[in-house]
């Protein structure tokens, strides 16, 4: 737990690209520990419409000698006198919809990276003898906030969550926020400056005023013992000084008082006979009530087990098959970043409708719609941080800004039932500083979170002419093994596949977490193709042969549920800045494929793996 806090208190300043590098910026606040469970606080939303100011070049935060600017953006400063000279005005300047992304929103916002000025005002009445905070779900890269014209935290990493504590700032009646988002890419930062995926800028993710007691409960933690069936454990956490606890679940008549110690923690344990435990099958929720010095958090939690044994993933005991997909967090229909709860009810309805029962959440933390509704739906979840490709290993701000979203990550949904796994990254080099960068992402990730197996995406190569083989070093560190490998598409034919065998070096479970190829939707020819979705079928088809004969196979997540906007892919009139290897087209038009995978896990629903 104390690591969780230093881990989370640590922000990298970026500066943008230009001749000498400017002067560092005054330091802002940190961030405050992120409070658990935000959406069942006492909150008032700011989401709705912001105005914006298009920033390329900063001029709102440096000067021309690239000092930081005393009279920036962020005072919102309107002219008093008509011989006042003030450059911007918000009032007048046009608006975009938060949570959203700005490139999805207005056309010539389509390819920009650089800084926006977001700004609102609210009307507000502050609470005497409580704290309060700005929590934003996500802004994508970077982010300053200022209240009222005074700072209030910095963040970095465009997909977690941050909270700003800003009691000392707001006030009775007109408060305004300023936000100064950057997603410039850089070389150094996580993920780093080449992606296969849109980089979407903005506030992407709610924006709303928490209010909560003086002393509040912070953080909590509940889970079932593993390999218990009933016996309850955890942690509950109070910020601001020590007070008792209450925790209750009615329908299992648990009511127990936990007394905190000084640091304001207090670790739970409990028997909690009749409790029925959470599966894909019967996806049970239990509403939770945590009271502590007047206020009272609801939560509704699953309690299952996940363990790793052998070659085998068992939930609650028994051996599992995770049928899956791969998932981007791009909205269905409009494209641009997925943000509602209806975005993630029609991306894992895709997925039931596949006989899936598992979902790979790529390659960042999506937003907290997507475990909220398969923790209602019944859906396994794979949570990965953006450590992509070919990160910048020997970094150690790197590091320490990986370790920061992989604590954001875990902290943010470590409560959620249908989170059954952790990934701290994808398809990294075999490079002995890359092998220390994420064994220690490992070693943090069970540190912070015991309770669940850590994986990672690996990638593999030949041991012999028609034998893949599983030998990644990192495959030593991780609980379960997860591989991409593209037979059919970027190597070799579909047909190629059926000669294929894996082996490994490892006696681990194994989730081939991506396969598959582009087809356009509607486009049709002959299976051998490329782009029409007969070729897809047909690789799905040899794809699915091939599995099947992987005894130490455990799971599939193939790549990937729907097309999703890529700037590498420009092939016009079939890519048009979209990876088409999706199941499904960014217009919800199902390709053929989808029904062969569907088909292969109505299939196999409901056998034991590996048998
Ligand atoms: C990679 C990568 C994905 C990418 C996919 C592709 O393996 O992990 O992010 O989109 O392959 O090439 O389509």
């Amino acid at each position: 737990m104390k690591t969780a806090c230093v881990l989370l208190s640590l922000a990298v300043p970026i500066l943008l690209a230009s001749a000498s590098p400017p002067a560092a910026p005054p330091a802002m606040p940190r961030p405050a520990g992120l409070i658990a469970n935000i959406e069942h606080r006492s909150t008032m939303s700011l989401d709705g419409r912001w105005h914006f100011i298009v920033d390329p070049y900063d001029t709102g935060y440096f000067d021309y000698r690239h000092q930081p600017r005393k009279d920036g953006y962020f005072l919102r400063a309107v002219p008093k006198t008509p011989r006042d000279l003030i450059e911007y005005d918000f009032e007048k300047s046009d608006t975009l919809a938060v949570p959203g992304d700005w490139n999805s929103q207005k056309k010539e916002l389509f390819y920009y990276e650089g800084t926006v000025w977001y700004e609102r005002s609210f009307s507000y009445h502050a609470p005497t003898g409580r704290r309060v905070f700005l929590a934003i779900g996500a802004a994508n890269y970077f982010a300053r906030v200022w209240v009222n014209g005074a700072p209030a935290c910095e963040h970095e990493g465009g997909f977690t969550g941050f909270n700003c504590e800003v009691t000392g700032l707001v006030k009775d009646g007109d408060n305004f926020v300023v936000i100064w988002v950057n997603n410039q890419r850089r070389r150094d930062a996580v993920p780093t400056d080449v992606t296969d995926w849109w980089n979407y800028g903005g506030l992407t993710r709610n924006v709303e005023i928490v209010e909560v007691p003086e002393s509040f409960l912070e953080d909590y933690f509940l889970q079932l013992r593993k390999g218990s069936t009933d016996v309850i454990e955890g942690w509950v956490r109070m910020s601001g000084g020590s007070h008792p606890v209450t925790l209750r679940i009615p329908e299992l008549g648990v009511e127990q008082k936990l007394q905190t110690d000084a640091s304001g923690a207090a670790s739970v344990s409990l028997r909690a006979p009749g409790l029925e435990r959470w599966s894909p099958e019967r996806p049970r929720l239990y509403d939770v009530e945590l009271e502590a010095n007047g206020e009272t958090v609801r939560d509704r939690i699953g309690f299952r087990t996940i363990e790793v044994r052998g070659r085998d993933i068992l939930v609650n005991g028994k051996p599992v098959f995770l049928r899956g997909v791969s998932v981007h967090e791009e909205a269905p229909y409009r494209s641009g970043r997925a943000a509602t709860e209806k975005d993630a009810a029609t991306l894992l309805g895709w997925v039931k409708e596949l006989n899936g029962n598992f979902a790979r959440l790529a390659h960042y933390p999506h937003n907290r719609n997507m475990a909220r509704v398969a923790d209602r739906e019944g859906l396994f979840l794979w949570s990965e941080i953006p450590v992509y490709w070919t990160i910048d290993w020997e970094n150690p701000a790197t590091l320490e800004n990986a370790r920061q979203q992989l604590a954001e990550m875990i902290r943010r949904d470590k409560n959620r039932a249908s989170v059954v796994l952790w990934s701290v990254g994808n398809e990294t080099p075999l490079t002995p500083a890359r092998l220390l960068f994420m064994t220690d992402l490992v070693k943090t990730a069970h540190q912070l979170d015991p309770s669940r197996p850590v994986t990672a995406a690996l990638e593999t190569h030949y041991a012999e002419p028609n034998v893949k083989i599983i030998d990644d070093p990192l495959g030593k560190e991780l609980d379960v093994l997860g591989c991409n490998e593209y037979v059919g598409w970027y190597e070799r034919t579909p047909e190629e596949a059926d000669l294929v065998t894996w082996r490994t070096v490892y006696d681990k479970p194994l989730i081939m977490s991506e396969f598959g190829g582009d087809a356009r939707a509607g486009r049709h020819g002959g299976p051998d193709e490329r782009w029409t979705e007969e070729y897809q079928e047909n690789l799905y088809r040899h794809q699915i042969g091939m599995l099947q004969k992987i005894d130490f196979l455990r799971g599939t997540s193939p790549w990937i549920l729907m097309d999703f906007r890529s700037p590498r892919r420009v092939l016009p009139g079939v890519q048009d800045n979209y990876n088409r290897k999706g199941l499904v087209s960014n217009e919800g038009a199902k390709k053929k494929a989808f029904f062969v995978l569907k088909e292969f896990y109505g299939g196999i629903a409901g056998r034991t793996p590996g048998r």
